[in-house]
């Protein structure tokens, strides 16, 4: 066992907690001219069914930080297996991230990814401090739900995510 006490090396606490799988979402929202914005993020977590709540969070340093902590609204496309390049690309600092995306303004207003696995629009009902980050809190307004598998981030690689009766054997 790897063990370490506070004050931590960032990149093995980074890997330690990575070891915690979690599934990959889009989060898009627009400014206050119309600008469309939109970052990956796997820190998506449900917080509530009555009411319905969810929350993510922001580092301070990423470059639609000041647009997502003063629009009131975003939206979650939570991306399905096929779309791992989707995530790097919103996961990257280039340009104009939509360029060449499968993009649905219908479903809300807001730009989402075209076949993921599922979609939600929320409103943008609190935040927090959270260190280096923003936790925001949204309360979701619309949902919509598709039929892929799900795309899944572990141990900082993508991963498929399967029915554990159909993964082999582990060994030991
Ligand atoms: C799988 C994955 C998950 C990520 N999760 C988050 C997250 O939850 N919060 C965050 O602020 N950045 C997260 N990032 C990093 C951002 O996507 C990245 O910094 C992005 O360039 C920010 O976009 P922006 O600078 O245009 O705002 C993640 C990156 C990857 C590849």
């Amino acid at each position: 066992m790897l063990s370490q006490q506070a004050p931590f090396e960032p990149r093995s606490l980074r890997q330690a907690l990575g070891v915690f799988v979690t599934g990959v979402t889009v989060i898009t929202t627009r400014d206050t001219t119309g600008k469309v914005y939109g970052l990956t993020a796997n820190s998506f977590s449900t917080v509530s069914l009555e009411p319905p709540l969810i929350l993510w969070s922001q580092s301070k340093r990423a470059g639609s930080y000041s647009v997502f902590k003063s629009t009131d609204e975003f939206a979650i496309s939570i991306l399905a297996e096929h779309q791992s390049d989707i995530s790097t690309r919103f996961a990257s600092a280039i340009d104009d991230k939509f360029a060449g995306v499968a993009i649905d303004d219908a479903f809300c207003g807001l730009p989402v990814i075209e076949g993921s696995s599922a979609w939600l629009h929320c409103r943008s009902v609190s935040q927090f401090d959270g260190g280096d980050h923003t936790v925001y809190i949204g309360e979701v307004l619309k949902f919509a739900r598709g039929d892929r598998l799900p795309l899944v981030f572990g141990g900082g690689r993508y991963l498929v995510a399967r029915p554990a009766e159909e993964a082999a054997p582990s060994q030991g």
